[in-house]
Formats: structure tokens, sequence, C-alpha cells
């Protein structure tokens, strides 16, 4: 960042502020309780690591009237080295230094809001996306490169979507990936779970709708519980040999698309609470659980913006609390949503091969299956796991630091 020397700092008693002006003309106010609260110092209130505050700095503790008792701009235009700063003595009898670059950083209107990590760039996708955006990963690479980890994780945070291709066909694979990444998520299926079709002429072996060979329409995973898992993978050891490609749609270009289109159908989906359960007996693979939640089928962030969709017709209960004039229209819209999602320009078809794992933001991407069939000699055999987007994150924001570094040295 370009060092830009502060040029005056102006007390304004009457509001609490401080004036700060640099040599390029900008201005910010900064009020003083914002500023005695970020104190930067390494002797109260951080820890002189600067990795974490130290208990000093506390609300409970700050005098919200307090103001400066002295204050000094160190450093100038002449000087030739970058230290310039404000040293403030506050009527706590506290002192407290902001280097210039600091304060531009922390500018309230034009702080940066973006964060790659935090507010990604989307790109939509539609049924194109396996001939254009979708980029497939060698499974040993994702093992051993960082640099393709990255990628990939990019790649998700971005388009939703990601595949994986040339994966040991054993069950557990997916573990490695989790690793690398940080920790793979359970749920009450556990850390990976199974989708294996066995053939069962009379359907007694099939008691989740994913174990049942059929269509699965398009929904996300988890909806049953409180906070659905971030991220899904499906790992084929065994495709199908007649259909039961995956179905793929991405549920935040429907959305965007219902809400410029009917903006009363998206709002019913963003204020309408469904419910959902999961339930499984003693005699079940996974024992005995009982999940009940509800979600609105969209969801919008603090800034209005989508931020996750929640939505398998598997599981959902009648519980419907809305007023019953509104449930044609309430039903309406679901189907808009789901037609948007199902319209063949937007739906993305596509066979996983055993070795492949097809990775999704199942806060986004909407996943189903076509119908197939299993016969006395063939199986279909896949494995399922979560991740969550925190964990995610963090490796993402390390491996960006690291990168980066290492450009900056190979250009140093
Ligand atoms: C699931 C699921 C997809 C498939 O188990 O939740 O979506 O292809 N399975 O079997
Ligand atoms: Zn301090
Ligand atoms: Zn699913």
């Amino acid at each position: 960042m370009a060092n830009v020397m502060i040029s005056n700092a102006v007390q304004n008693q009457d509001d609490k502020t401080l004036t700060v002006e640099w040599e390029d003309g900008d201005t910010q106010l900064y009020p003083y309780v914002w500023l005695r609260d970020n104190c930067q110092c390494r002797t109260v209130c951080w820890h002189k690591s600067g990795l974490s505050t130290q208990p000093g700095k506390a609300v409970f503790n700050l005098d919200l009237d307090l103001t400066p008792t002295s204050l000094e701009v160190i450093g100038s235009m002449e000087s030739s080295s970058s230290y310039n700063l404000i040293d403030i003595r506050w009527s706590d009898g506290h002192q407290s230094q902001y280097e210039s670059n600091w304060l531009r950083k922390y500018k309230f209107d034009s702080s940066p809001r973006s964060d790659g990590i935090l507010d990604p760039k989307l790109r939509y996708w539609g049924s194109e996306v396996g001939d254009k955006q979708l980029k497939k990963y060698q499974f040993n690479d994702l093992v051993s490169s960082d640099e393709a980890l990255l990628n990939w994780m990019t790649d998700l945070k971005e388009l939703g979507i990601a595949l994986i291709v040339n994966a040991p066909k054993n069950e557990n694979e997916m573990q490695k990936i989790g690793e690398r990444v940080n920790f793979l998520q359970p749920s009450h299926y556990g850390l990976i779970w199974k989708v294996r079709t066995r053939y069962s002429p009379d359907g007694s072996d099939h008691h989740n709708a994913a174990y049942k060979a059929g269509f699965l329409p398009l929904h996300t995973d988890l909806t049953y519980v409180q906070r659905p898992a971030g991220l899904m993978m499906l790992h084929c050891i065994e495709s199908a040999s007649d259909g039961g490609e995956s179905l793929l749609s991405d549920g935040f270009k429907a959305a965007e698309e219902l809400k410029r289109e009917n903006p009363e159908a998206f709002k019913l989906l963003t204020t309408t609470i469904f419910e959902s359960f999961d339930k499984g007996q003693s005699t079940d693979y996974h024992g005995r659980y009982h999940t009940v939640s509800r979600h609105s089928v969209i969801q919008l962030d603090n800034r209005g913006q989508i931020s996750q969709v929640v939505m398998a017709d598997h599981g959902r209960t009648p519980m419907l609390r809305a007023p019953v004039s509104t449930v044609p229209a309430i039903y309406q819209a679901l189907k808009m949503f789901q037609n948007k999602l199902h319209d063949p320009v937007n739906l993305f078809k596509y066979k996983l091969q055993a070795g492949d794992i097809i990775c999704l933001n199942n806060y986004r991407v909407l996943h189903g299956r076509a119908d197939f069939k299993v016969t006395e000699t063939t199986n279909r055999h896949l494995e399922g796991t979560y991740m969550d987007w925190d964990q995610v994150n963090l490796r993402m924001r390390v491996l960006q630091t690291e990168m980066d570094q290492k450009n900056i040295n190979s250009h140093a």
C-alpha cells in the first residue's frame, strides 16, 4: 500500500471526533470512542504478538465520553522513513498511536467491504457448466499440491461446484480431502455415509429416499437440521450401469431470476417457514435419531443478498404457519422456483463415473439424480460427506497468504 502522509489532525470537541487529513486531500472523521476502543498498543490492549486482544479491551470499562488531552502528528513528507502516525493521550490516562496506513484501511465510508473469501465474486452457471466453467481436479493433485487445493476451493466459492477425478475407487477416500482442508463435518449419518443401492425386490431395504433406486428431485442436504452443512461431496465408487445421472442446478442463479421476474413469489420464499424432519429407527443403519427443523427456502444475509437455499421435498412436514389465503401463492412460488431450477437451460446433468467426486456448495447448488436400475448383478455405490465453510475459509486464507508471500519473494 502506498504510504500517504497525514497532513493534519483536528479535534472536534463538540461531536467528539477527530478529522484526519492526508497529503492527497483525503479526509475522514474518526469518533474518539472508536479510536480509543481500537487502540493498537501492544501493552494493554493487544498481546505483544499482535494476535489477540487483552482483557483490557472491554467496552464494559470504556469511558464513552473520553477525549484527547494531547495530540500530535508524528512523521512528515520530508522524513525518509514511512513512520507517520497520530499520537493521542486520552482523558482516561491511556496513550495510543494510529499509523497512517491503519487509519486509511479502516476509513468508515470506504473501508474495504470486499474480502475475496467472505464476499467472493460469484459466477452463475447453467446447463453449459460442464463444457465451460467446471474444472476437473485430479485427486492426487489435491492431496499433494496446495495450489490445486486453493484453486479447487476458489471454484467452490465462485461457482459452487467442482469435480475431482481419478480418486481411488475405495471407501473413505474423501477423508484425505477432508484432512487437506482441515476436517470433514459429521452429521447424524456419521462422517462418511453410504448411498448404496442394493437389489431389493420388495423395497424393504430402502428406508431413506436416497437408498431407493429412482429419481431424487433437486434438493439441498440436511434441510432437517438447524445448521445444514455448508458443503457436500459425493464419491462414486461404482456407478449405475443404467441411468442415475446427477442433476445439478445453481440455486442462486434461479433465485436471482425469480427475484427479477416475480418479486412477490421471491418474497414468499424468503419469508415462509417450512418444517422438515428426519427419523431413524433402532433397526436402521444409523440407529435412532429424530431431527426437526425450520427454514425459509431462500435466505438473505444482513445486506439483503441471497445467502442460502434450503429446500428438499422429501422430509418436508405439513406444518405451514401462514395465512390460509396465501397457501396457493406459496405453492405457486415454490413451483416457479423449482421450474427454474429444472429448466433445461439451468439443469446440468452429469453421470458420475467410478473415481469421480462431485463437490458442491450445499447453500447454493441443488442436487438430485435421475432414475436408474439396479439388478441382481449391478450395483450403485456412492459415499457422501460434508464440510463446513468456516474450515474451507480458514484454509483458503492461509494458502492465499502463503501464495501471496511466495509471489512477493519471487518478484523481489
Ligand atoms: C443424497 C443424494 C444423490 C445420488 O443421498 O442426498 O442426493 O446420486 N444422493 O444418489
Ligand atoms: Zn492501548
Ligand atoms: Zn442429497
